[in-house]
């Protein structure tokens, strides 16, 4: 006679609603405020303005050119157009000789499970990020593979709180915005993410990411399933 052993029931999953996730890069992923901190500081030293850790807050999610504007607004200083992309030009170039040294131990803690588990469930995963240089941080971390579609601030007009980036981020997946999550730091871009009509999980506290659908302190422990029921 066949005896068939009862299968063990499967774990419960939360019912999957998302098909993208869409990672900001900049606080996120991996922490480079830090070092856009000291090219503001370096530059903004040049002009004379004291630029403190407080002011480089207002920076986060923020671009290049806005966040200039706002260093600027400290002193205040106005700077001919000439003078302005100068200015750019030489904090880019002292932003990059600190990122030319990073490599994959800056990847923030746990981030690199979760990637693993979220694209091992099938689900895709994007980069939307105002930084231009996105795609070369992620090359010195060795995550350039691990996303489906990589939308930087090369590749967009307009600047998060505009859904522009994580609108194109899911449409070079193929996935509609009500079937994605968005990972972020700044308000501008939780912002951004509802502006998207997009889920979104703030990556910090809630007097600056309040208006995320949920918080966490960042990945290190986070279960993939947990993360979708609070979502659901
Ligand atoms: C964002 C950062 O991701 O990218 C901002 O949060 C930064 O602080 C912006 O200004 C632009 O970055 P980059 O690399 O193009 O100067
Ligand atoms: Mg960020």
């Amino acid at each position: 006679m066949l005896h068939i052993r009862p299968t063990a029931p499967t774990e419960p999953t939360a019912r999957t609603m998302i098909d993208c996730c869409i990672f900001d890069l900049d606080g996120v992923i991996v922490d480079t405020a830090k070092y856009h901190f000291l090219a503001w500081k370096r530059l903004a030293a040049e002009l004379g303005i004291n630029f403190t850790e407080t002011d480089n807050e207002r920076l986060k999610g923020v671009s290049r050119v806005e966040s200039l504007k706002i260093v600027l607004s400290l002193g205040p200083i106005t700077l001919s157009p000439a003078d302005f992309d100068a200015a750019l030009a030489r904090k880019n170039g002292w932003y990059l000789d600190y990122i030319n040294q990073i490599g994959p131990e800056e990847i923030l803690p746990g981030v690199a499970v979760f990637l693993a588990a979220v694209r091992a469930r099938g689900i895709k995963t994007a980069l939307g990020s105002a930084s231009k240089n996105a795609r070369l941080i992620l090359e010195r971390i060795d995550l350039l593979d691990e996303f489906d579609a990589i939308i930087d601030g090369n590749a967009v007009s307009n600047a998060k709180p505009d859904p522009e980036v994580f609108l194109r981020a899911a449409q070079a997946c193929g996935i509609v915005p009500a079937r994605c999550v968005v990972f972020e730091d700044a308000a501008a871009g939780v912002e951004a993410a509802l502006n998207a009509r997009m889920k979104c999980v703030g990556v910090g506290s809630a007097d600056v990411l309040g208006r995320a659908h949920t918080l966490i302190p960042g990945f290190a422990g986070l279960g993939l399933d947990a993360l979708l029921a609070r979502l659901a």
